[in-house]
């Protein structure tokens, strides 16, 4: 059984969508295969990898309530191509929304179902995230967390000799139980549809989110892309750049 992940964010780094197809790939069994669709120079080389497989997953960022336009133009490609060479894999969805409610994700579904109807191909569900910004920004926390256990550690054996510090160890373990609990409902449908994947059967549409309360994730995303915008521009940027002045 080879599966393909194919993740569609046009990032290069850093998105989302990998961080899901990478908790996604690990409830999933047999050959495994990750490509990557930015442009039109990948279509070849992923319609190549999908010849023999029997399950295509897609990790897609939702745009606008919909599906970014550089995948629609694979999806295209992609169906002529099933029907030239008689192909029908499962197609399954990892679709992943910047909004607290994975729910926005439907029209997004419903398009990837039509596109299965059309090409001939079966539909195997999928599953909307919510929040997924927060989200994939809590496993850069993880890290920080390992990071600061790790200074703590060389710190307490610098001050006492001593190589395990129980208060660090205490602070990782909340650390790192807060950011799992944030990302439970996640781990929990991707792994439902791993075994769905895994079985070869449809999983249907199930829609999940940031197990924060709403008023903490605005709070925290007004507070987030506040500084966003200070180093990517927007706000301050805009302000402060000097302003070309035509003559
Ligand atoms: C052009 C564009 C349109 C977007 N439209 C929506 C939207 O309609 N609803 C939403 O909740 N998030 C929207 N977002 C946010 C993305 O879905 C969100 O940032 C997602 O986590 C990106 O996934 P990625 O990191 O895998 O690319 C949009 C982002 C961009 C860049």
């Amino acid at each position: 059984m080879k599966t393909v992940f194919i993740n569609c964010s046009p990032k290069k780094r850093f998105c989302a969508s990998a961080y899901f197809l990478f908790l996604q790939r690990l409830f999933t069994g047999g050959k495994k295969v990750s490509e990557k669709l930015r442009t039109p120079a990948d279509h070849a080389r992923i319609l190549d990898q999908i010849r023999d497989a029997q399950a295509v997953v897609f990790g897609v960022p939702l745009y606008v309530d919909g599906i970014p336009s550089h995948v629609l133009r694979f999806l295209m490609e992609m169906e002529a191509f099933c029907r030239q060479n008689g192909l029908h894999p499962r197609i399954y969805c990892v679709a992943n929304n910047g909004f607290i409610e994975g729910k926005q994700n439907e029209p997004l579904m419903q398009s990837f179902e039509h596109f299965c109807t059309r090409a001939g191909l079966a539909w195997g569900g999928g599953v909307g995230i919510g929040g997924g910004v927060m989200l994939n920004v809590t496993r850069i926390l993880f890290f920080v967390d390992v990071a600061l256990l790790l200074v703590n550690t060389v710190l307490s054996v610098a001050n006492t000799g001593n190589f395990f510090s129980k208060d660090a160890w205490i602070s990782f373990g909340e650390n790192a139980a807060l950011l799992l609990y944030f990302n439970l409902g996640v781990l929990f449908f991707l792994a439902r549809m791993g075994s769905a994947i895994r079985a070869g059967r449809a999983f249907g549409k199930k829609y999940t989110r940031i197990l924060i309360p709403s008023f903490v994730f605005i709070l925290f995303a007004d507070i987030f892309f506040f500084i966003i915008s200070l180093f990517e521009g927007g706000l301050f940027r805009g302000w402060l750049a000097k302003k070309k002045y035509q003559e």
